[in-house]
């Protein structure tokens, strides 16, 4: 599927499937030309003691990237889940908690420097209830922590691009508004910022309406900021209607999705979370590309129709 001269498309990859079956390899190097670890390079996986790093799977995953000509994307350097247990179980004043989240974001993006080209500095910082999303960061370091955090990645990586990552953030509603003015805020600042990853986990029963999208992605490029489509899949539970009717609707909205994605003058990335059915975080759903015997779906054929347009 990858148009590398036009959309980089990827998917979130389970190491434990990369190291020992090759039907899913065999899709990666067919389709992705980007990949990203679903849960290895997360600050529990990475730090899991303070100041002891373990990046075993994180290289493994750089390691086959590069010998794929595949680009990665770092995934994440500061989140408010899978947060190490000797962090959250600690007590911790403002300058500590400070020089831990400085370590751990200087190690890990000083340790996968050059391999890793766009990094998602922080997760998730917005609260689906509008402002910032009280955590235990925001509560010990005050609002100011995310632009430190894109500073402390910038100063270990200078050439990697900055990514705010969010959920729910793709359509025009309060909380994208709410990553509009955080994002718009950090560049008044000069924060290094490059862009804004839109999760995308959609569902089916409740599509967002692809012209938000659009004029989203607009508002974002007016500010100069790239968009990666960072972990998109479609939840189908409940949807009424035939298998063949709701084939049919994922196929379309996946097309749609893309399409947006490509006539956006920013949308420079598309990503699944997760390749095939058999191993995706919405167990009992059929949210991606290839179902759970690695047979593509209707939705892949329909990506592949809209990656023709010119
Ligand atoms: O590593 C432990 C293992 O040691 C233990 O035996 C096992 C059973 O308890 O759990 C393992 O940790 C699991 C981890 O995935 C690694 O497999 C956690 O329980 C499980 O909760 C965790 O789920 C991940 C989830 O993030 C955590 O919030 C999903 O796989 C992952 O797909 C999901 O991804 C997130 C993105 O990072 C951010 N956006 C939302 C997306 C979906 O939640």
């Amino acid at each position: 599927l990858a148009r590398p001269h036009q959309l980089h498309i990827g998917a979130a990859i389970d190491l434990r499937f990369l190291l020992d079956d090759p039907d899913y390899t065999d899709i990666l190097e067919k389709d992705f030309d980007v990949v990203v670890a679903e849960n290895a390079m997360k600050m529990d996986a990475t730090e899991p003691q303070q100041n002891e790093f373990s990046f075993g799977l994180g290289d493994l995953l750089a390691q086959y990237a590069e010998k794929h000509n595949m680009l990665l994307r770092g995934h994440t350097l500061l989140w408010h889940e899978q947060v190490p247990r000797w962090i959250t179980a600690g007590t911790w004043t403002a300058e500590q908690l400070e020089a831990i989240m400085k370590n751990h974001i200087q190690t890990v993006a000083d340790h996968f420097k050059g391999r890793v080209f766009a990094w998602d500095v922080v997760n998730e910082a917005i609260s689906d209830a509008g402002g910032m999303r009280d955590t235990l960061w925001r509560k010990t370091l005050g609002d100011d922590f995310i632009a430190r955090a894109f500073q402390y990645a910038h100063q270990a990586d200078p050439a990697a691009k900055l990514f705010y990552n969010d959920y729910s953030s793709e359509a025009l509603t309060r909380k994208s508004d709410d990553v509009y003015a955080l994002v718009k805020s950090l560049k008044e600042k000069n924060v290094p910022l490059d862009g804004v990853g839109m999760q995308m986990h959609l569902n089916l029963n409740n599509p967002p309406s692809m012209a938000d999208i659009a004029q989203n992605m607009k508002r974002l490029a007016d500010l100069n900021l790239e968009v990666h489509i960072t972990e998109f899949d479609v939840r189908s539970a409940g949807f009424p209607g035939t298998a063949k009717e709701r084939n049919e609707a994922m196929a379309k909205l996946y097309s749609d999705v893309v399409t947006v994605c490509l006539q956006a003058r920013n949308c420079t990335a598309f990503l699944t979370w997760g390749v095939a059915d058999n191993h995706t975080w919405l167990p009992g759903d059929a949210p991606l590309l290839y179902d759970g015997f690695y047979n593509p779906k209707p939705a892949y054929f329909a990506v592949q129709e809209a990656l023709k347009q010119p």
